[in-house]
Parts: C-alpha cells; sequence; structure tokens
C-alpha cells in the first residue's frame, strides 16, 4: 500500500523558498525562532529548563487543556497532540476507514484527505465544490464517512450560518461520523475565531493546528480531537509513528495559544488586506475569468480563461515574475490557480504589481 505522489509537494520544495512571491504557500509567511518566542511571551531561559525526555504520548496536559478550551464541552482526555495535523489525519482514517468505506469530502481538496483513504481501499465521493456549502447537497450524498473541510482548501469557502446549523442538523439527526478538518480556523472572516463543528459525543470528530495561521510551521504541532476511546486508539496507532510531540514544541505551541489574543489581530488584517487587494485587481491579472473572495483561511482560487493549462501558466508566471502559485491540476482540477494570502503586505503589492505587468504572460 502506498500512496500516490503528493502533487503540491515538488513545486512547494522547488520554489517556496526563492520565489521574489510566494502565493503558492498555504501558510502565513514565516516568523523566525526569535519572533516566534516574542509572540508566545517566552525567553530562552524559560525554554532552557525543559527536561529533554519523553514528552507524554498524549500531549503535556497543560497543552491539551489550551486546545480542549479551543472547543465548546472538549475535555483535555479528547485531545491527541499530533506532529503537524498531516499525522492526525493519517491516525484518523487509519481507524476509520476500511476498504470499500464511502468517504465524501469537498472537490477539490487538501490532498491527504483522500489519498490516505483511497490508499486504505476507500471509495471516495467528491462532492462539488459549486454546491458544497449548501447544507441540502449532504443529504443527497450517502457515505459512511464525511470528511468536512471548512474554511476550505483551495477555495477558501465556507458555509454560511444558516447553511451551517441546517447542515449540522442534519447530520446529527442521521447519526452521520464526520471529520472536521478545521486546520484555517483562527482566520476566519470578521476576526476572532472561526466556528467549529467538532462534538466528540455526536462522533463529529476534528483535526487542527495554528501553525499556518500563526507563521510557525516548522513547529510541526497539530491535534485530533474525539471521544477517549476513539483518542486511546490514536494515541496507541500514534505510538508506532512519532511516539511523542517533543517537549521544546509543545511548550512554545502552549505559549502561542495562551497569547493569541495579543499578535492574532494582526495576523488576520495583514491577510484580510492582501485578499481585498486582490478582489480589487484580479480582473487585470492576465487570463483570469472568475474568483469569489475568501470567507477564511489563507488561499483562494482563482479561475482562468478556458483551455489554458495551469502548469503553463504557473510556470511562465514564475520564470517571468518571481511569483509562485499553484496550479489547479496539483489539486487534479484544470482550469484553476490556488492563490496564497499569507505573504508580507509589501512583498504581496509588488509580486501582484508584476504580475499585472505581464500582459504577455500566455
Ligand atoms: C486542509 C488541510 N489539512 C491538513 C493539512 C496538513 O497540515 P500540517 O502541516 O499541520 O500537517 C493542510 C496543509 O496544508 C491542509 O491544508
Amino acid at each position: 500500500m502506498e500512496p500516490r505522489e503528493f502533487f503540491i509537494e515538488d513545486r512547494l520544495e522547488r520554489y517556496r523558498l526563492h520565489a521574489f512571491c510566494n502565493m503558492g504557500e498555504s501558510g502565513l509567511s514565516h516568523f523566525t525562532m526569535e519572533e516566534m518566542l516574542t509572540l508566545a511571551n517566552l525567553t530562552w531561559k524559560d525554554l532552557s529548563p525543559i527536561p529533554m525526555y519523553d514528552a507524554p504520548n498524549q500531549g503535556s496536559f497543560e497543552l491539551r487543556c489550551s486546545i480542549a478550551n479551543l472547543y465548546p464541552g472538549v475535555s483535555p482526555e479528547e485531545v491527541l497532540v499530533t506532529t503537524g495535523t498531516g499525522e492526525a489525519l493519517f491516525l484518523a482514517f487509519h481507524l476509520l476507514v476500511k476498504p470499500k468505506t464511502k468517504l465524501a469530502l469537498i472537490w477539490p481538496a487538501f490532498q491527504a484527505l483522500y489519498e490516505i483513504p483511497k490508499m486504505l481501499g476507500g471509495e471516495v465521493i467528491q462532492v462539488p465544490y459549486e454546491n458544497a456549502f449548501l447544507a441540502n447537497t449532504w443529504e443527497k450524498v450517502h457515505a459512511d464517512l464525511y470528511v468536512i473541510n471548512h474554511p476550505h482548501n483551495p477555495t477558501g469557502q465556507t458555509h454560511s450560518l444558516a447553511e451551517w446549523d441546517k447542515l449540522l442538523t442534519f447530520f446529527r439527526s442521521q447519526k452521520k461520523t464526520i471529520l472536521f478538518d478545521e486546520h484555517y480556523r483562527f482566520l476566519p472572516k470578521g476576526g476572532g475565531l472561526g466556528r467549529t463543528g467538532v462534538c466528540p459525543e455526536d462522533r463529529f470528530y476534528g483535526t487542527g493546528s495554528f501553525t499556518k495561521c500563526f507563521g510557525v510551521t516548522g513547529l510541526r504541532v497539530g491535534w485530533l480531537i474525539a471521544d477517549k476511546d476513539f483518542i486511546r486508539r490514536a494515541r496507541s496507532f500514534k505510538d508506532y509513528l512519532t511516539h511523542t510531540v517533543n517537549p521544546i514544541s509543545e511548550r512554545i505551541a502552549q505559549g502561542l495559544l495562551s497569547q493569541k489574543e495579543r499578535f492574532l489581530p494582526e495576523i488576520q488584517k495583514r491577510v484580510q488586506n492582501n485578499i481585498d487587494t486582490f478582489t480589487s485587481v484580479w480582473q487585470t491579472l492576465p487570463m483570469s475569468l472568475s474568483f469569489t473572495p475568501p470567507e477564511g483561511g489563507l488561499v483562494g482560487w482563482l479561475q482562468l480563461k478556458p483551455r489554458i493549462r495551469s502548469e503553463d501558466y504557473a510556470d511562465r508566471l514564475y520564470q517571468r515574475t518571481g511569483v509562485f502559485v499553484l496550479p489547479g491540476s496539483n489539486f487534479e482540477m484544470e482550469g484553476f490557480l490556488r492563490i496564497g494570502f499569507g505573504a508580507k503586505e509589501d512583498v504581496f503589492l509588488k509580486g501582484l504589481k508584476r504580475w499585472i505587468e505581464c500582459t504577455d504572460l500566455i
């Protein structure tokens, strides 16, 4: 059993550190260690006494409390700290997906959300994003497991409040098992903390992290939220994988979560400014056809005029301007580009200017 190549990674590896303007990434541009410690209100002195033993297998109690506090009614026993959201998804899918399990998800999707289930023999039902944010769409989809990634990567869309309530009521009445991937929850449009669908007692499980939203992806901390029995099984599975998250990352993670009200509004403002700038000029970008501003998160989905290969577009754009975007083909959907909004505002503006001026791009 082996998953196919992870399509976005080749380009990300090649360009993320060299691009003049990185709009390929789905995370905020990274902070340095020093900046991160300032955000977390920690100093080197706070870190130096940390004992370098294995952290508790489930994650430190303090960190699990901070994570549980993000979810109404969730206790620290219902939290498993993982190495990134990727590991949390890997564990959850191994426990939930058997051969022929039907898994429905919004399409296009972050590849790990369907590639691992497919590797396990699951049958993937693609729910096109155009209708996926309407509750009654899901009433017609018959699956064993529903994966709801919101705000959604790559489109940046999410449900309106009315549709959201309807959707949860429907799932609850049908006693469905849901996995909410809420990686971008810290960046809802309008600020604050985005809504969650997680409710372990209803088998509404969740994966999450703050690393992309806070600009610290290198910290590699994520989590899984589920009922205690599910968490016990996932923890036991994790014992064979990464086993524990390193205690330095755990301590910094806890600091960042406890201080988020101090620094998150600034980040949210930056991302919204980039989205607003892009929204005001996307029609002047060569061969662009449509764009719906994201309702949350750090990415959006730009449609190109017909018959343009997204890889050709992304390659030429990078060669001519140093602006890095991901082609829709990396999400198995032609005719689109994924745009990331996490760059610093001045870099984003300069990149956009170069892009607009490149009128003979394609
Ligand atoms: C929707 C979604 N889920 C999960 C992940 C994996 O996140 P992590 O880097 O925390 O493993 C990503 C990364 O881009 C993502 O976009």
